[in-house]
């Protein structure tokens, strides 16, 4: 048995060993998830115990809860399909009243879903997915089936999935706290691309195409957030929607060139097939004005361009929600340590996107393209070109997968995302 004391300054005398680790709490989340880490590889390494008991001897918990927190965080495997399972740690830990494991559930369950391959989780089988989870949790899930995706008309979504044997389906989650007097709910969309191949302007295969079962990471925090909320019986009205579908370039997938008329009624000229996630995102943001939503926030994996701009330290955010809006959701990012970084939102990016024979082409120029994939989606969230609602856009794609292990998450799904929604939809009134 190894044991981890979180003691104060007052402390400093006490040496550590391999068995008995103390961690001086210094008032610095920061610092502290950064201890965390080191002490859990090393146990990790270790030929020790791998059973962890972790001791509160501090009056400020705040530091303690972090560390704890860390801990847990970083215990993770994805194991399912190994024969032979590999050992995480066994930890117990004294105030368990201080630990919010509901939203570590929601992380795991977005990196489990984030780290399903496609051979596994298909649209279809994320909808089951899901289902499960509502079962567990206090929140509804409607899924309306491609049939009902084309009496919708949503193009977008449609024109996707084309490529694909595999149907699309649009997945509508619904919590409500039983007190929530609040009739406008908070709206979460989420990226559900369950593969992209780039669709016939096809990824090339090396370095690029092989993490694409992560194209879906957006719909995966969207679902952690919400079953972690729900579990937590947080007071609020929340829905999530999640378009899923697979860009692939099979027999009867879209082109470069296709015009595709969207939900809203705008034309689209596509220019490059992997521009996906934006046209399905599109409908969805335009099926949210239907909520009324007091806020939208969509999380997507959507380009490549943002994870080049600010890389797997922070999500690239933007929109035309409130100053007061923007700074908290600022704040609790650096709280948790998933900070967001505010991108301009010129209209000159707007520009980008205007197209010889359609009302928008889906790609702009080579410049700044998380951007222009944000003013894209800006189009739909507008109704007779006011902004129909308050919105944010979250591009995650260089936090939701890692190709090794970093901060607070092994390789592979992190679950990005899920914590930062938590706390912000907690606070946010
Ligand atoms: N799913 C990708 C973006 C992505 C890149 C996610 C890296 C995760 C990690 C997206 O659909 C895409 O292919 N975007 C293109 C857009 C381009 C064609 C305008 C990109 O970023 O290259
Ligand atoms: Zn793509
Ligand atoms: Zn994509």
């Amino acid at each position: 048995m190894i044991k981890i004391y979180i003691v104060d300054k007052s402390n400093l005398k006490l040496c550590n060993n391999d068995l008995v680790y103390y961690v001086i709490a210094e008032n610095n989340s920061f610092k502290m998830r950064e201890k965390a880490l080191k002490i859990y590889n090393k146990i990790l390494s270790s030929d020790l115990s791998k059973e962890v008991n972790i001791y509160n001897q501090i009056k400020e918990s705040n530091l303690y809860t972090i560390f704890v927190e860390s801990i847990l965080l970083l215990n993770y495997k994805f194991e399912k399909y190994k024969s032979k399972k590999s050992s995480i740690l066994k930890i117990t830990y004294q105030n368990p009243e201080l630990i919010n494991k509901s939203m570590i559930e929601g992380v795991f369950i977005a990196r489990d879903l984030v780290n399903e391959p496609l051979s596994f989780l298909t649209a279809k089988q994320l909808a089951k997915e899901i289902k499960k989870y509502s079962k567990k949790s206090f929140f509804k899930l409607e899924t309306l089936n491609e049939k009902k995706i084309r009496d919708l008309e949503m193009g977008g979504v449609l024109s996707v999935n084309k490529g694909s044997v595999n149907p699309s389906n649009f997945n509508i989650l619904t919590y409500k706290h039983s007190k929530s007097k609040s009739i406008k709910p908070i709206v979460l969309v989420g990226k559900g691309v369950m593969y992209d191949t780039g669709g016939l302007s096809l990824k090339p295969t090396a370095n690029s195409m092989d993490m694409m079962k992560c194209d879906m990471a957006g719909a995966a925090a969207v679902v952690g957030a919400i079953y972690a909320i729900a579990k937590m019986k947080i007071n609020v009205h929340l829905i999530g929607l999640i378009p899923a579908v697979e860009n692939r370039p099979g027999g009867n997938a879209y082109v470069p060139g296709d015009v595709v008329k969207m939900m809203n009624g705008s034309t689209v000229e596509v220019l490059n097939t992997d521009a996906e996630g934006r046209m399905i995102l599109a409908d969805a943001l335009h099926y949210a004005k239907r909520f009324d939503p007091k806020l939208v926030i969509d999380l997507a994996t959507l380009t490549g361009s943002a994870a080049r701009a600010v890389g797997k330290y922070g999500i690239a955010a933007m929109g035309n929600a409130s100053n007061e809006t923007i700074k908290l959701l600022e704040e609790t990012g650096l709280n948790i340590d998933e900070r967001i970084a505010l991108q301009p939102f010129w209209e000159e990016y707007r520009l980008e996107l205007e197209s010889d024979i359609a009302d928008l082409k889906n790609i702009g120029s080579a410049e700044a393209g998380h951007i222009t994939a944000g003013k894209f989606l800006e189009h739909f969230t507008k109704e007779k070109e006011k902004p129909a609602y308050p919105w944010i856009h979250l591009d995650i794609a260089g936090v939701a997968f890692l190709q090794k292990p970093y901060f607070l998450s092994q390789k592979g799904g992190t679950g990005a995302g899920v914590r930062l929604l938590c706390e912000f939809i907690k606070n946010y009134k």
